[in-house]
């Protein structure tokens, strides 16, 4: 069984959002005083949550990725780790870091795989800002633990925010190649919580690689699939970097991804409109037969692209945290 949309793609990628809170303010996503948080009884349990991917298991899915807000701060995050494991599939998290240090060693015997972690400054005064909150040192023993506990490779997410943290790149593509972390540089999207993203705010890919290249010699590396990130080899390799630039490059043509969120509604696209509340017939007692059909029909009115460079664009309702990245 696959889940194939209209245009031929095949959805082998959950991304499930374990809550919308968040440890961290970063001034790209949510407000100083955070966000109005979904409602605790519309909220997934463990058994749920569990439920729901083994029915996507059995759509073929073979990839579950747990995201946030902060998936850490779930308190069952273990439980819902091993549960998910349990079902023969991949599974990895995307994290600020916060509290990896002390759950990491536990999340690997769950069977938690890999971990992608934000790390957005080497520079503590601009995390402060940034974050909103004095977490650096934090953030980086988060990082050392997940390899140190072997989730590897560990990635690093970094979103560049113009005359705040974009001169940093060749430092911190410098930090991850001295300790074997595999940075990414991504876009900033429409999608924080305060609708302020401008276009001519963003830093680009192209921009990205330019400055990079002013200190490193970059190759593109060809193997990408449905990856959002490109990858280049630094100084002839092995190490790489990667840019994802899902706004003036756009992968939607490999999307391979459906999602679901920490409130039980599937979304076929980070930049959907429309939803599919499974929450609701799930507790009144919905076969597994007729979920399945409900994540069916929503894959398959899934649009070609994300649509962000067409006239007219108009940024979801949800934001980032509440969808999961
Ligand atoms: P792996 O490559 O499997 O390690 O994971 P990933 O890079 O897909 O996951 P991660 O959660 O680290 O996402 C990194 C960034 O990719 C996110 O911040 C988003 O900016 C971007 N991204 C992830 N999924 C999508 C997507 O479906 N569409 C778009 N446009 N961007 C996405
Ligand atoms: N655009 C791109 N990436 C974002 N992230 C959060 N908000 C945005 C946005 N508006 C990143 C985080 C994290 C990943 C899940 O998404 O920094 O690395
Ligand atoms: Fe939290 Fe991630 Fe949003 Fe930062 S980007 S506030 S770490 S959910």
């Amino acid at each position: 069984m696959t889940l194939v949309d209209s245009y031929g793609r095949v959805h082998r990628d959950l991304r499930i959002s374990l809550t919308d809170r968040c440890s961290l303010r970063c001034t790209y996503c949510m407000p100083e005083q955070g966000l109005p948080w979904l409602a605790k009884p519309t909220l997934l349990t463990t058994e749920e949550l569990i439920h729901l991917a083994r029915i996507a298991v059995g759509l073929g899915i073979d990839e579950v990725r747990l995201t946030g807000g902060e998936p850490l701060l779930r308190r069952d995050v273990v439980d819902v780790v091993a549960g998910i494991s349990a079902l023969g599939v991949e599974v990895s998290m995307t994290t600020n870091g916060l509290g990896l240090d002390k759950m990491a060693p536990s999340l690997v015997e769950a069977g938690l795989t890999r971990v992608n972690i934000s790390l957005d400054t080497l520079d503590r005064e601009t995390f402060r800002t940034l974050a909103r909150r004095d977490r650096l040192d934090d953030t980086l023993k988060g990082i050392e633990a997940a390899a140190a506990a072997g989730l590897k490779p560990v990635k690093i997410n970094t979103v560049l925010m113009r005359d705040i943290n974009d001169h940093e790149s060749p430092d911190l593509l410098r930090f991850a190649l001295d300790h074997g972390y595999q940075l990414r540089f991504i876009e900033q999207m429409p999608l924080d919580a305060g609708h302020t993203w401008r276009r001519e705010n963003m830093v680009t890919g192209e921009e990205v690689l330019a400055r990079l290249r002013e200190h490193f010699e970059l190759e593109p590396v060809q193997d990408r699939g449905s990856a959002p990130a490109e990858r280049f080899l630094v100084n002839g390799g092995p190490d790489t970097v990667g840019v994802i630039a899902s706004v003036t490059m756009p992968f939607c043509g490999a999307c391979d991804r459906v999602r679901l969120t920490a409130d039980g509604q599937v979304r076929n696209c980070l930049f959907a409109n429309t939803e599919t509340d499974l929450r609701t017939p799930l507790r009144e007692g919905a076969s597994d037969e007729e979920l399945a059909t409900l994540v069916r029909a929503c894959i398959t009115a899934k649009l070609p692209g994300h649509g962000i460079n067409d006239p007219g664009f108009l940024q979801p309702g949800r934001p980032m945290s509440a969808i999961g990245g």
